[in-house]
């Protein structure tokens, strides 16, 4: 994998640049659409590289593992080749998921044994066997396996949690050594700084990680229900220690306003669920706030649900129509929603790359924050 830096504003630390990897370039800043199970949520391949057009999505090592199950996805010659993908994919690790799907899970040095949300069977995850199932998975980029620990989070126990993150990373990368590709492209690997809330062990984490040399690096245990603004101190800390020549993710964030203010700190990449899930509420994003398709007031509104959005859904449909499909639960809404949250968050990350590269991020960034900062 390639990171070029095209340019940074003047006026913050965002950037704008291009990772490239053998399933082609990623601009960045970029978001991924969250595809856990090996599907974006109620998007057809075809509108997803036609209207929302992604570079990368992400997938979970946990679900993946539990179903199909990495037998099945060996067989299909990877991940790419079983959902018919040929962009860029990202598996996170579990070290993620394990903690907030199963139920009855220890953790250990040894790793971690836990309880499927599926059907209750028994597992263990140990950053030997994650990068195995990572490998089999076959994502362009994949992640450490890591303990992401909760907020609020005893100082004591993020440290020791922060140690053991750093143990496993070695025995991560001593394993990753051992197995090579399994296809016919290569994989990049991106360690996980944590620390919880603590600016010093966030600050021994990332001098840690950025010690590792890796391709790209990766912030985790953010967005567990911290304020913002504590989020935002601790990216910062960490970003100012991360090496500069290569990408940076944070892990799971977040509202649009999240991106924008961790764009401006010096991070690439993102994900999350948000625009998904809350798609599926009825909550959709736009650059003057969020909406509750659901309520009253969008009844008799006739106008094209996001005059402004990329998507085709956004001018297709109305207000008032996609309002019904919510009431009557009709699935095709969901879909609909989806569509439009993700086009979205795809156009806000390719106008942040383009006040970047044109030298007045800072300024379109504050105005957009204080424009979406509302509720519609
Ligand atoms: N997704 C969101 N936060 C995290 C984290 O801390 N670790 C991992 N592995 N995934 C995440």
């Amino acid at each position: 994998m390639t990171f070029d830096l095209k340019a940074q504003d003047p006026q913050s630390k965002a950037r704008a640049g291009v990772m490239t990897t053998d399933h082609g370039k990623i601009e960045t800043p970029i978001f991924m659409p969250v595809g856990t199970v090996g599907s974006v949520k109620g998007v057809h391949q075809r509108e997803l590289k036609e209207d929302i057009n992604p570079d990368i999505i992400l997938g979970n090592t946990y679900h993946l593992y539990l179903r199909p199950q990495t037998k099945i996805l060996e067989k299909a010659g990877g991940l790419h080749k079983f959902i018919n993908w040929d962009r860029n994919i990202l598996t996170d690790s579990g070290g993620y998921q394990v903690y907030s799907l199963s139920s009855n899970r220890k953790i250990k040095e040894e790793g971690v044994k836990f309880k499927s949300h599926i059907d209750g069977s028994y597992h263990v995850f140990t950053p030997e066997n994650v990068m195995e199932i990572q490998r089999s998975i076959g994502a362009d980029i994949i992640m450490a396996f890591d303990e992401c620990t909760p907020y609020p989070c005893d100082y004591h126990y993020a440290k020791r949690s922060m140690h053991m993150t750093h143990r496993w990373l070695e025995r991560c990368l001593t394993h990753l050594d051992k197995t090579p590709f399994m296809y016919d492209y290569s994989q990049s690997f991106f360690p996980i700084v944590q620390g919880s809330t603590y600016k010093d062990l966030r600050k021994q984490s990332a001098e840690y990680i950025a010690g590792v040399g890796a391709e790209g690096n990766a912030i985790g245990g953010l967005s567990v229900g911290e304020p913002a603004e504590e989020m935002y101190a601790m990216t910062e800390v960490v970003t100012d220690i991360l090496p500069w020549e290569k990408p940076r993710y944070l892990m799971g964030v977040g509202t649009p306003i999240n991106i924008l203010e961790n764009i401006a700190l010096g991070v690439d990449m993102f994900d999350c669920v948000m625009p998904t899930r809350n798609a599926r509420n009825g909550m959709l994003f736009t650059a003057y706030g969020s909406i509750n398709i659901k309520n009253k007031k969008w009844e008799d509104d006739f106008s094209p649900i996001d005059e402004m959005g990329i998507t085709f859904v956004d001018t297709e449909y109305s207000k008032a129509y996609l309002r019904h499909l919510f009431s009557v639960n009709e699935l095709l809404g969901k879909q609909i929603a989806t569509i439009h949250n993700l086009g979205f968050y795809l156009w806000l990350v390719r106008e942040a790359r383009k006040h970047i590269l044109a030298g007045d991020f800072k300024v379109w960034k504050d105005m957009m924050v204080k424009q979406m900062d509302n509720r519609l």
